[in-house]
């Protein structure tokens, strides 16, 4: 039912495309790609079994949403997504998303801990970010990571799908060896890095 309502209300690729494009011409540091992500991305993303036995999964950065429907599609029933995204303008296809596991934020990553004690749903399982740490100032990119190795749990899986390694840097010293996928069915192509903190 909730997926049907989805289907129905949610905007097609060509107009997600025009929304993205509108996002980037205000904030292009803070949007990088042009494209939504591609069905094998987020498949890489989303399918998995730490996203299968998830209670609460955070999709940082979700842009259009593209992460957040299919990390919805391989959730169980019963678990519940955060997404945060910064751009009010990305708000309107995200709002689309018809789903009640589902609960969607339009704020900033570097808050998570104050948005995860008033969803109250206990910490998380899996966090993802599409969040472009290499076009990021320094002390933000800094605050967001701070942000995400507090809010995870040991035994926790972060996810970051990005164009450059930066977020080796910013994250190894924190989680260890990443394991590192390339995406090249994906415009532009990406690398998937996940940590098991
Ligand atoms: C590359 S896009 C994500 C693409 C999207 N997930 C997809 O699958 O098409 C990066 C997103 O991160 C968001 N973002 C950047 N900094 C952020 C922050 N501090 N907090 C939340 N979202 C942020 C941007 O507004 C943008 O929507």
């Amino acid at each position: 039912m909730a997926s049907t309502e989805t289907e129905r209300q949610y905007p097609s690729f060509a107009s997600r495309a025009k929304t993205v494009f509108k996002a980037w011409l205000k904030e292009p540091a803070q949007i990088s790609s042009l494209v939504p992500s591609s069905h094998v991305l987020t498949e890489e993303v989303a399918n998995r079994d730490c996203v299968r036995r998830a209670k609460l999964v955070v999709d940082l950065g979700p842009g259009t949403g593209e992460t957040t429907q299919s990390l919805l599609h391989h959730m169980s029933e019963t678990s519940h997504l955060i997404a945060i995204e910064k751009s009010e303008v990305l708000m309107e296809p995200l709002r689309k998303i018809s789903d009640p596991r589902a609960i969607i934020i339009n704020g900033d990553a570097r808050f998570l801990a104050r948005y995860l004690a008033e969803a109250g749903l206990g910490a998380p399982d899996v966090i993802v970010s599409g969040i472009p740490f290499s076009t990021l100032p320094q002390r933000i990119a800094l605050q967001v990571i701070e942000a995400i190795d507090a809010a995870l749990p040991k035994g926790g899986t972060f996810i970051a799908y990005q164009l450059s390694n930066r977020i080796e840097e910013l994250a190894s010293p924190l989680f260890g060896e990443p394991e590192v996928e390339t995406v090249w069915l994906n415009l532009p192509p990406l690398r998937v890095f996940s940590w098991v903190k």
